[in-house]
């Protein structure tokens, strides 16, 4: 029996398997519990007293030697299944993922969109491709209007008329024709003028345009929501409102926060005068409103038209418009913190 136990850890030693199969049935046939290893010891229990220490060592080398040899088959064989596998380990901690960040213009617009819709304001989008009666004719602003000169325009054709809008108050147009009031609506988007790019001014800007209609609309309408606009957005409750002219509105008004001094280190946001301009407004005059088959004996309304860019250099102290042009990583990171 000795004999034939030394053979067999001969055996196991001596084993190879390619396939994971392969090793579960060379388990069975020594492990098993009908296997090898239990007749052997079966028989162990008949063996001559004298013989019985020589070999129940040699029983127990060969259970070990069959276990390691079972182990290290199958390591072997997770080992490779793993490393071929398109997973790969699946134990390993996973790579940092890089997460964006929002554009410093994206932020400040949903910002401002956000302060408005708690006012019942919806937003409404509208072509970047314009004509130009919804760019200047329908807001007052008919062919060899001096006002026209106000904004630098990319012209595309001339027939059919197609220019690149100079400024967002032409959504007001289009969705005035499409919908009735009340009309609560507020209009972001990209404008385009035919200027030279600075460090305060570029081609190619953000607005946001709001139109409020209902019968009844006064200017207080306006100068409450404008305060509740400041207030929300920069936490500022001082504003005033300067004349101004816009041919769209009537009378119109270009509006300023008070910022204060403390920040003026260079003189440079307010000019040292603590005040600061942030946007035009007005009540829509009767023209537009006719123009737009609203009738101005029954409806009036406030708009208002802001700069997306300048609010958020305001708020990010940022000195450089071009800044947001660039897309240079170093500048878009320091929004990542910001939703
Ligand atoms: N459209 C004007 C501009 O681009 C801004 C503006 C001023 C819009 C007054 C308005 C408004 O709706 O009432 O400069």
């Amino acid at each position: 029996m000795l004999d034939k136990v030394k053979e067999l850890i001969g055996d196991v030693k001596a084993f190879n398997a390619s396939t994971k199969e392969e090793v579960e049935q060379f388990r069975i046939q020594y492990l098993g519990s009908k296997g090898v290893l239990k007749d052997l010891f079966n028989d162990f229990k008949d063996v001559e007293n004298h013989l019985k220490k020589d070999i129940g060592q040699a029983l127990n080398q060969l259970r070990g030697a069959a276990t390691d040899k079972v182990n290290e088959l199958k390591n072997s064989f997770e080992n490779t299944a793993e490393s071929k596998s398109i997973y790969g380990d699946l134990t390993r901690p996973s790579e940092p993922i890089n997460l964006g960040a929002r554009h410093p213009i994206s932020i400040v617009r949903n910002q401002i969109v956000e302060v408005f819709d708690r006012i019942g304001f919806t937003v409404s989008e509208g072509p970047e491709i314009e004509d130009d009666w919804h760019n200047f004719t329908a807001l007052n602003l008919p062919e060899y209007h001096p006002a026209r000169d106000m904004q630098d325009t990319f012209f595309i054709e001339k027939d059919p008329d197609l220019l690149l809008r100079t400024h967002t108050s032409s959504v007001q147009t289009r969705y005035m024709e499409n919908n009735t009031p009340p009309i609560r609506t507020l209009s972001p988007g990209r404008v385009f003028r035919n200027e030279d790019i600075s460090a305060r001014a570029h081609c190619i800007f953000h607005q946001i345009e709001g139109l409020y209609i209902d019968t009844d609309v006064s200017f207080a309408d306006l100068k409450q929501t404008l305060l509740y606009f400041t207030k929300e957005m920069f936490g500022k409750s001082k504003i005033r409102l300067r004349p101004s002219y816009f041919p769209f509105t009537e009378p119109s008004a270009e509006v300023d926060i008070y910022w204060g001094l403390e920040t003026e280190t260079d003189y440079k946001i307010t000019k040292g005068t603590g005040w600061l301009e942030i946007m035009g407004c007005g009540m829509v005059d009767p023209n537009v409103l006719k123009n737009a088959n609203i009738d101005p004996t029954k409806y009036s309304g406030y708009a208002f038209g802001m700069g997306i860019e300048r609010i958020a250099m305001l708020l990010y102290q940022i000195p450089d418009i071009r800044m947001f042009y660039e897309n240079d990583v170093r500048f878009l990171e320091q929004f990542k913190s910001v939703l």
